[in-house]
């Protein structure tokens, strides 16, 4: 039940009685006609179509086309985007060799961050430093993207990275640059639905940072890396690799519930549960969820069973503690046993999410170029009354401030 307490919590008044919303929550702050996240119904589109059409029939290559350009593209312009993304796939080989002076134990997503934004050095300046924002821009950055996270898995195993091939799509490149193997036709379709399904989702916050930077007039380059650095924490794309680590944790079907209450009474939050959108069941999570089970029942792999039992159990749990909140599984939930079962280690999922929400990024980013205008919102001032600047020799000696560290 929500208090007149937890009503202030969320939108504290100002000090002017201006009502802020610290998460802005609800706020709308923009138009795009990119995709379109209806909360209540479940429902999600891109550009008009449903995701469920698109989970079902789309290549990640259509659905970048889709985003990027507007609508489906037809045979000519997806073989043209393909031949695009294929000649941007390499990266630049003074990036490679600095992946190779990195210590083994860099996170990837600390790699993929750098690396992303040190591509701009080799892309084309103009006049005052910028670099063009454009679609060219943006399918080399989808192209680059899953060629770093690959070979970062590999020569943080101290193995040689491998070049991708012309031939093969965005999921199969990837798969094939991780292991130097084709992949089966099963891991190729489920990693490429997965991409699918992450490739864009409105104002999420990741998108508004890129958004925010790159109404600022920074480029294309500025802007993702912006992006880039929001996804990591787990309120948003950092959340699949802690689900793993619970699944992992939990070992076993039968401790989920045990294992859930635990963490709730410790104050911790169930990770790939809930949305800040979403009121019932993410529609990506079915997808993921049918892929998690398939992908499990081929490879004997229990993560699945687990991930099921957690997440009955979590909705039990929740219901009780939370009964007007109604937390049901976000996308991030099942992502986590689907990338798993593919061979992809816990700590690149959030890369992985990366890799595909870049079309998103870089179709939102020339969204905001074409029509900008500055974002710049306001903060009602919290802070002490005006005060006097009092010179250093009249100050009055106090304790030192304890070291943090
Ligand atoms: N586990 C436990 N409690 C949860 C929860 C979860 N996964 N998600 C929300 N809640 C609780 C919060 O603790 C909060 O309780 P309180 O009112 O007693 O403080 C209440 O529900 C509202 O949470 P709030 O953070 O305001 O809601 P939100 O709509 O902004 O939350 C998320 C959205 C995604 C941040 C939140 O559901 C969450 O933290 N999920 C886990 C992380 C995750 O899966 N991230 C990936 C998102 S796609």
């Amino acid at each position: 039940m929500e208090t007149a307490l937890t009503v202030a919590k969320r939108r504290p008044m100002g000090f002017a009685g201006t009502v802020v919303d610290r998460g802005l929550e609800g706020i709308i702050v923009g138009v795009t006609a990119l995709s379109n996240v209806e909360g209540s119904a479940g429902r999600l589109t891109y550009r008009g179509f449903d995701i469920h059409d698109l989970a079902e029939n789309a290549s990640f290559e259509e659905a970048c086309y889709l985003l990027l350009f507007g609508g489906q593209p037809s045979k000519h312009e997806l073989c043209d985007l393909n031949v695009r993304l294929a000649a941007n796939r390499k990266l630049p080989p003074a990036i490679l060799a600095w992946m190779e002076t990195m210590p083994k134990g860099a996170w990837p997503m600390d790699v993929l961050r750098t690396a992303i934004s040190g591509l701009a050095m080799f892309a084309p300046n103009l006049e005052d430093g910028a670099h063009p924002s454009n679609p060219r821009s943006a399918i080399g950055l989808i192209a680059k993207t899953p060629t770093i996270v690959a070979a970062w898995d590999r020569i943080r195993r101290g193995l040689r990275p491998i070049e991708p091939l012309p031939h093969l799509s965005t999921a199969a490149n990837f798969l094939y640059m991780r292991t130097g193997k084709m992949p089966i036709a099963e891991a190729e379709r489920a990693l490429e639905t997965y991409l699918v399904l992450l490739a864009d989702h409105s104002y999420s916050a990741s998108t508004f940072a890129a958004r925010v930077t790159a109404s600022t007039r920074a480029d294309i380059f500025a802007s993702v890396t912006s992006a880039v650095a929001t996804l990591e924490g787990d309120l948003h794309g950092g959340a699949p690799g802690k689900v793993m680590k619970m699944i992992l944790e939990v070992g076993k079907p039968e401790r989920a519930e045990a294992h859930v209450r635990q963490a709730l009474a410790r104050g911790e939050r169930i990770m790939g549960m809930g949305h800040r959108e979403y009121k019932v069941r993410d529609p990506r999570a079915q997808h993921l969820d049918a892929m998690a089970k398939a992908l499990g029942e081929a490879s004997d792999a229990k993560w699945y069973t687990i991930a099921r039992a957690l997440e009955d159990a979590a909705i039990r749990v929740l219901a009780e503690s939370k009964p007007d909140k109604k937390i049901a599984a976000n996308v991030e939930f099942y992502t986590a046993p689907v990338l798993f079962s593919l061979g992809i280690p816990a700590d690149e999922f959030t890369c992985m999410f990366a890799c595909s929400r870049m079309a998103g990024w870089t179709a939102h980013i020339l969204e905001q170029l074409a029509d900008n205008r500055l974002i710049r919102p306001q903060a009602t001032y919290g802070g002490p009354p005006p005060v006097a600047w009092v010179p250093l020799e009249r100050r009055r000696a106090g304790p030192l401030p304890a070291s943090e560290n």
